[in-house]
């Protein structure tokens, strides 16, 4: 299975504004964060040196702390809300306050590993300082009680918008926005298939709030009315702290790399108060209720791509997948088809998203579950190739949805293509 390489690449150059690359045009006209270390990866299987401008952008958006924006407006445009004047934030470039899944050195790794250039360890040295202050970041500013799994304090945090993990939680807020909501997506975009307006009056009073908060992290978690151990953040984080720990043994010190160990050993034990044997997946936790959020999400599959789960859980979770492929049988939806939740259509809350199943096939993959993660990988390839290169595809119809010419679906399907049989390529 392949698709058109040229014109995956074609959307690439199209969405690149000079050294970054927009998720797709209007849209989202800034660079993303999570966007940005999958479409490095993308740009690394034909062209080098664009694959370090996309990291290198990225983090001219970086904070003083540490923390690595999940937005940067290097340019101005109208095509978005919410813009820089509602997140009110201080950084030079102008940037969102919060964060999204930390990909950046997972993707950093992978581009050192496949770089040919003579400046390749000058960049990636530089890069990696810029790695581990995010990771440290993570842990200071969003594990403060040191619990080895880290929150996030918006569900624009965890990259999947509107994910049914979010509902209880959302629906408990009673915070009200003062900005004017201006949604400006409904006009590039069918609202059926968008977060709802109701969504969106919660995410902005929730940017309000923490505007209101001078984006302090400690001022943020201690008023913060959302704060969710998200599965994919804590498992992405870990996948990103494996590849960390490689770069550090030739970039980092001995005490980076004990630092990074430990992180992980605590995470990775912490990681079991997340795994729900009846239901065969991980769930987040709601730290506001101390309970664990009942959906089933994609989310939840994700610790096989950090190498989580024991062998049996990994059966385990394969068995699960199973079950939601016989109701929908385009993989891997968003969200459980047996949940009441699931709508096939609602971005997060059914559709399949490129970027995830990249991730999840690398999971499986790790665990020897090759046929599975070959066969979500050719799924994957099938769909845009059939669905067109879209931001997300239909789970129950194959049909491509969103935005068009999409940016991370093009770097996936070139990733995909690249290796598309390989296994566990030690990412
Ligand atoms: C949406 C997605 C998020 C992504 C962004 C840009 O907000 O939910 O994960 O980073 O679009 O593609």
């Amino acid at each position: 299975m392949t698709i058109d390489i040229e014109a995956a690449r074609a959307i690439l150059r199209a969405n690149d504004r000079g050294g970054y690359t927009v998720p797709t045009d209007r849209l989202y006209p800034f660079q993303w964060n999570w966007d940005s270390a999958f479409v490095a990866m993308g740009w690394a299987t034909f062209d080098e040196e664009r694959a370090w401008r996309e990291l290198e952008r990225l983090v001219e958006g970086q904070w003083n702390d540490g923390m690595v924006p999940h937005i940067v407006f290097h340019a101005p445009s109208d095509d978005y809300f919410p813009g820089p004047d509602v997140w009110r934030t201080r950084h030079s470039v102008p940037t969102s306050g919060i964060t999204q899944p930390p990909v950046f050195a997972t993707a950093l790794r992978h581009v050192f590993e496949i770089a040919r250039g003579p400046d390749a360890q000058a960049r990636a040295a530089r890069l990696y300082k810029c790695a581990l202050a995010s990771h440290d970041w993570w842990d200071r500013a969003r594990d403060p009680e040191g619990t080895g799994l880290v929150a996030i304090l918006h569900p624009w945090e965890s990259g999947m918008d509107n994910s049914p993990a979010w509902d209880e939680a959302m629906a408990r807020l009673t915070l009200q926005p003062t900005t004017p909501i201006r949604r400006r997506d409904i006009s590039h975009i069918g609202a059926e298939m968008r977060p709802r307006d109701e969504d969106y009056r919660r995410f902005i009073a929730l940017v309000d709030l923490y505007a209101g908060l001078g984006w302090e992290p400690a001022a943020m978690w201690r008023a913060s009315p959302f704060k969710l151990v998200d599965v994919a953040t804590n498992a992405i984080l870990h996948k990103a702290d494996e590849d960390l720990l490689v770069l550090a043994e030739k970039f980092g010190s001995d005490a980076e790399r004990r630092r990074i160990e430990a992180r992980m050993a605590r995470r990775a034990a912490a990681f079991a108060g997340l795994w729900n044997q009846d239901r065969r997946i991980y769930q987040a936790r709601d730290l506001g209720t101390g309970t664990v959020v009942s959906a089933s999400t994609s989310a939840g599959l994700l610790p096989l791509f950090a190498g989580i789960p024991g062998a049996r859980q990994a059966d385990e979770l394969a068995a699960e997948l199973e079950s939601w492929l016989a109701r929908a049988p385009y993989p891997v939806p968003s969200t459980s088809p047996l949940d009441p939740r699931f709508e096939p259509k609602r971005y997060w809350r059914g559709p399949v998203w490129a970027v995830v199943n990249f991730m999840i096939a690398e999971g499986f993959a790790r665990y020897g579950h090759m046929a599975l993660a070959a066969r979500i990988r050719t799924a994957t390839l099938a769909l845009m190739r059939d669905g067109g290169i879209a931001e997300y595809f239909d789970p129950t119809s194959g049909e491509g949805l969103g935005g068009g010419q999409f940016s991370w679906t093009a770097a996936i399907g070139l990733l995909m293509t690249d290796q598309p049989t390989r296994g566990q390529r030690g990412l």
